[in-house]
This record gives structure tokens, sequence and C-alpha cells, in this order.
């Protein structure tokens, strides 16, 4: 078996929407400049109780579904998360408890938004090795644990919800490359330091962000990125069906779109109604494209993303 290929995927969503006019009773903002400036119009924000591992396992169920497979042929599981429910055990360990199943490894990933390519990079190497062969790989936040609802320059971005695919051993062609990259130098511009230490919380428990600074990297990274990666695997960026970016911003798509000489209709883009689900955003864009008949079998995909760290990273994908 020379790849892994995505047999499925799934999504999950929390019922509760919060607008840009919700957000305009909470701090000084309003829908024209939230919308102008972000593309954004809702977001979802879990219920109270609510953990990022019920989405999860609400996603997986999803895509075992699509895949119309038993949860018990999956022998690893990978959560991307930086909301997991716990310290430890780790959310993934949650979610195959949840699916009731024994799999060789679960673990989960922690590299903010670009989390999916990190999981997914990781599956695809442990499916090509042979250590694998059927892998659930799932991108899970619940961002609004960690948004300061009095500081309109992070509250009107994020949003909660969660993707899966579903990867597995396979001759014909799949994944066909990805690429990971890290640079704890930009550590600064975005963080949720706040961490336990004796019993108490000590930092900041709530995301801080330079917007502008996050803006400048992202684009330039996941333009770099995905011009190297498809020049390293023989991909002509032409050639592609659909980009599926991380949804952070209209802008930061636009802009990317532009210098990767990809016109805006062959970008898939769900920031309006989901805001920035961080981890999930990837594989929720993903799985509504997949299940509104935009994304078909055999079509050519760019998954990209970017995040704290600062980390990024990309992925070419035959579907
Ligand atoms: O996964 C990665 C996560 N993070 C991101 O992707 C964030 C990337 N950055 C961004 O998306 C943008 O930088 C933001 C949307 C956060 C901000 O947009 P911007 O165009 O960079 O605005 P700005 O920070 O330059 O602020 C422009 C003005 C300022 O007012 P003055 O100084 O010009 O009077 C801000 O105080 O807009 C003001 N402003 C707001 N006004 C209404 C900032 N936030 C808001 C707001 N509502 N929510």
């Amino acid at each position: 078996m020379k790849y892994s290929k995505i047999i499925a995927t799934g999504s999950y969503l929390p019922e509760k929407i919060l607008t840009n006019k919700d957000l305009e009773q909470l701090v000084e903002t309003n829908d024209e400049w939230i919308f102008e400036r972000t593309g954004i119009r809702q977001r979802r924000i879990v219920a109270a109780g609510e953990k990022t591992s019920d989405m999860a396992y609400q996603a997986a169920l999803n895509a075992l579904a699509m895949a119309q497979m038993d949860a018990s042929e999956i022998d690893l599981i990978i959560v991307a998360t930086s909301t997991p429910d716990a310290i430890f055990p780790s959310t993934s360990c949650i979610v195959q408890n949840k699916l009731g199943i024994k799999t060789k490894g679960t673990f989960d990933v922690q590299a903010a938004c670009t989390g999916f390519i990190y999981a997914l990079t990781t599956a695809d190497c442990y499916i090509r090795s042979g250590m694998a062969k059927t892998a659930l790989v799932i991108g899970a936040d619940s961002m609004s644990r960690i948004v300061d609802y009095n500081d309109r320059g992070t509250c009107i971005l994020f949003g909660d919800g969660a993707g899966a695919a579903i990867l597995q051993a396979s001759d014909e062609p799949g994944v066909l490359g990805c690429d990971i990259r890290a640079d704890g130098a930009y550590n600064s511009i975005l963080t949720c330091d706040g961490h336990l230490y004796n019993g108490e919380i000590q930092g900041n428990p709530y995301i801080s962000m330079d917007g502008q600074a996050v803006f400048k990297f992202a684009v330039r990274s996941l333009t770099a990125v995905a011009k190297e990666l498809a020049k390293k695997i023989g991909v002509d960026l032409a050639d592609v069906n659909w980009v599926i970016p991380h949804q952070a911003n209209i802008r930061i798509l636009e802009a990317t779109a532009k210098l990767l000489g990809t016109d805006m209709k062959h970008v898939v883009t769900t920031v309006e109604e989901h805001g920035n689900t961080s981890a999930a955003s990837i594989p929720l864009a993903f799985d509504c494209a997949v299940r509104d008949g935009r994304i078909q079998r055999g079509d050519l995909l760019l998954l990209e993303g970017v995040g704290a760290g600062f980390s990024w990273g990309a992925s070419f994908i035959k579907y």
C-alpha cells in the first residue's frame, strides 16, 4: 500500500449561533465592520457542559456513517485541538472510549489552527509506513472557552466546531504530499498562555493577538508552503480543483489565493457562517464541500493551515 486515501469526512457544529448583532451587545463593534474586515456573519458556540470530545465524537460518527464503516475498523485516532477536555487524559482517549473501541494508538496533536494539517501528516506517515491501516483524524476546538468577550479584537473571530476525516491504506493515489513548518520565534503574536500551577491559573487564560502581525504572517507562510510543496512533489497549482484553507479571515483567504494565482471560485469558504474554529476549520470546510457536491472524487485538493506557534503547513490530496 503506497498511499493513504481519505475515504470519508464528517463534521459537527453546536446548536447555538452567535451573530455579529449579538456581539454588538457585548463589545463596541458592529455587523458592517466585522463582515467587511473578516467576512464573518456568525459562529457556533458550545452548550454549557458540551466538551471538545463531544463535538469530536459527533464528527467521528458522521464520518463513519459516510464511510459505512464500523468504528472497530479504526486502528489509530489523532485529535488536533488546543482546547482539550483536560490536561490528561488526551481528548483522543476520551473519543476512543466514547466510540467504544480499542485502537492500537491514540493521541492529541497541538499545533493550534494548523493542528489538522499536522494530524493529517502524522496519520499519512503512519499509514504509509504500515504502522496503521485506518486512521480517524479529527480537528475539534471549543474556542469560546478561551475567548475574552470583552476584547473586540479577538471575540469577533472565533467559533466552535469539529471536523473529521477517515484515512485508509490504498494502492491508489490519495494524500500526495504534506509539509509542516514551525517558527517559535513568532510565538508572542498569538497566545493563550494561561496554565495551571500549584492549583492556580497563571498567565492569561484568554487569547491575546497582534491581529495585523498574524494577518501578514499567515498570507506569507501559506503562500510559500503551498508553492514549495507543489514544486517538490510536481503538482501544478493551476490543476488544483479546490483549495481548502484554514478559515481565519476572508481577506487572508483572498490575499493568499491571489498570490497563488487561484480564482476564489476554487476556494472553499465557510468563514462567513463558522468563523475561525481553529483546528476544526479545515476538516469542517472539507466536509461541507463534500456534502454539498462541490468536491468530487478524483479532484485535486490543496489543504493549508496556519496558526499559533507559529505553525503552518499544507497538503495536496487526490480525493
Ligand atoms: O488562526 C489565526 C487567527 N487569527 C487571525 O487570523 C487574525 C488575523 N488578523 C485579522 O483578522 C485582522 O487583523 C483583524 C480582523 C483582527 C483586525 O482587522 P484589521 O483590519 O487588521 O483592523 P485593525 O486592527 O488595524 O484596526 C482598525 C480599526 C482600529 O481603530 P482605529 O485605531 O483605526 O481608530 C481598531 O480599534 O478598527 C478598530 N477595531 C474595531 N472596530 C469595530 C478593532 N476591532 C474592532 C471591532 N469592531 N471588532
